[in-house]
């Protein structure tokens, strides 16, 4: 038996889904433990593009388990229209291999309002969340007011709970400029969705040490990265769960102690999609990557802000995640490149510092320290073994993984399944 959580080491996007994926080979359940469908992954697959926001991703090999644990937020009307999208796909979906917490908590359409409510009211100090009511569904979890995947099973009174919310809600919805939430058009959404999805709800607790007990491998797919953490991200530019490997553990119910391996997962450069600040950010190298059609969130569309690898960040997610492997996507994003560069150190206030300092303020006056590296100059997508990658571009991972103080073990030359290759 083997447990291994993936998470993000950037700020979301790293490529997590397509790790997951390539992963999932192996293991027998897949788990999505914390976040909701502000989450994008994308998964491509003989030439089949799949994006999975609330549906754990082991759910395109067909024959896993999949389970959305007690700490993710539940969009019922978005997981229906995933749900739809991906049998439209040739997916198939069950209450046999899709299993809902019945304590996850449920964003509902006035948690959207109220996301983009209080983006409004922020002005120039928003977030640029995602608008899927996010932080306004944990709030109403920390405020002990939210409504949990049980209420999925009596459509009726959901329903009825939720005209009454909607009601409450949309005088401060309106007072932003924001349109109210029409009840009469998500309500009979809701109690559609809340019919279709009740078959799946269950105690996942229960599910899950079931299968650990008979000894199956489980798979958590992170959500976001380090820096979204709500603790150890860039607050208050974060989300609103922990991102972090902590998050797998209280966001499903399996103890750390039943956890065997961690792999952190950055691109070969960084990205970040919304506001707050980001070192290493270089137009150049987005206007690069936007030309080559990459680089827009699997979301929102919105256009990825890109930069330099960041080493400091990497090096600090491996750490607070007690990473044993890392894994680099995205390498072949750098092929057409003279001089590449890495973040290695950072200087603040003339001081050179090798972590992220907490404050906001401080971030931004922070200054890159760079070390350049010789691009290799070659198209890898055709390279099948890590053997074979150029000598600059093995040289290029070396020094990541030593700056990184973990192995990596996994690199990303192409988005599809079988560009992923296995350092051994
Ligand atoms: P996630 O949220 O961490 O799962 O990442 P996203 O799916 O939001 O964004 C990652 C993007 O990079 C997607 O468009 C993937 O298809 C793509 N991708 C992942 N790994 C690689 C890689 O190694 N090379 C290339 N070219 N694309 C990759
Ligand atoms: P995956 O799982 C990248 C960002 C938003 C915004 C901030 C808060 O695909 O990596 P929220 O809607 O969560 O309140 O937005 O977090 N964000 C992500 N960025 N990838 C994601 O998920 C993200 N989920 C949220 O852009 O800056
Ligand atoms: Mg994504």
């Amino acid at each position: 038996m083997s447990n291994t959580i993936v998470v993000g080491a950037q700020w979301g996007d790293e490529g997590k889904g397509k790790i997951v994926d390539y992963l999932t080979e192996h293991v027998d359940v897949v788990v999505r433990a914390q976040g909701g469908n502000n989450a994008g992954h994308t998964v491509i697959h003989d030439d089949v593009k799949y994006v999975l926001h609330l549906v754990p991703s082991g759910i395109l090999w067909g024959d896993k388990l999949n389970v959305i644990g007690n700490g993710v937020v539940l969009d019922p009307i978005g997981l229906v229209e995933e749900i739809t999208k991906l049998r439209g796909q040739g997916v198939t979906i069950t209450p046999n291999n899709l299993l809902i917490s019945d304590c996850a908590h449920l964003a509902m359409p006035y948690h959207k309002g109220l996301d983009k409510a209080r983006e409004a009211a922020r002005g120039d100090k928003k977030i640029g969340t995602t608008g899927r009511g996010i932080g306004p569904s944990y709030s109403d979890k920390v405020e002990r007011a939210g409504l949990r995947g049980t209420a999925l099973r009596d459509a009726d009174a959901l329903c009825q709970e939720v005209a009454e919310r909607i009601a409450l809600h949309n005088e401060f919805i309106t007072s932003q400029g924001i349109e109210p939430v029409n009840a009469d058009e998500v309500l009979p959404k809701l109690r559609e969705a809340a019919i279709m999805l009740a078959p799946h709800v269950t105690n996942t607790v229960v599910a899950l040490h079931d299968a650990r007990k008979a000894g199956k491998d489980m798979l958590f797919e992170g959500a976001q990265g380090t820096f979204l953490d709500i603790d150890h991200g860039t607050y208050p530019f974060v989300t609103s769960s922990n991102t972090t490997t902590g998050g797998a553990c209280t966001g499903s119910g399996i103890s750390p102690r039943h956890i065997d391996r961690v792999v952190a997962v950055a691109k070969a450069y960084t990205t970040r999609v919304g506001s707050g600040p980001f070192t290493t950010e270089n137009d150049a190298i987005g206007d690069m990557l936007h030309n080559m059609g990459r680089e827009f969130g699997a979301t929102t569309g919105r256009a990825r802000r890109c930069g330099w690898l960041d080493m400091v960040l990497v090096h600090w997610a491996c750490m607070v995640n007690g990473a044993d492997e890392l894994a680099i996507t995205n390498l072949d994003g750098l092929d057409g490149l003279d001089t590449i560069k890495l973040c290695t150190a950072y200087k603040l206030d003339g001081k050179v510092i090798n972590h992220p300092p907490s404050t906001i303020a401080e971030i931004e006056r922070l200054e890159p320290v760079y070390e350049e590296h010789q691009g290799w100059k070659q198209d890898l997508s055709g390279i099948r073994n890590a053997d074979d990658l150029p000598p600059l571009a093995k040289k290029y991972l070396a020094r990541v993984a030593e700056l990184a103080e973990a192995p990596v073990t996994l690199i990303g030359i192409g988005p599809s399944r079988d560009q992923t290759l296995r350092v051994c």
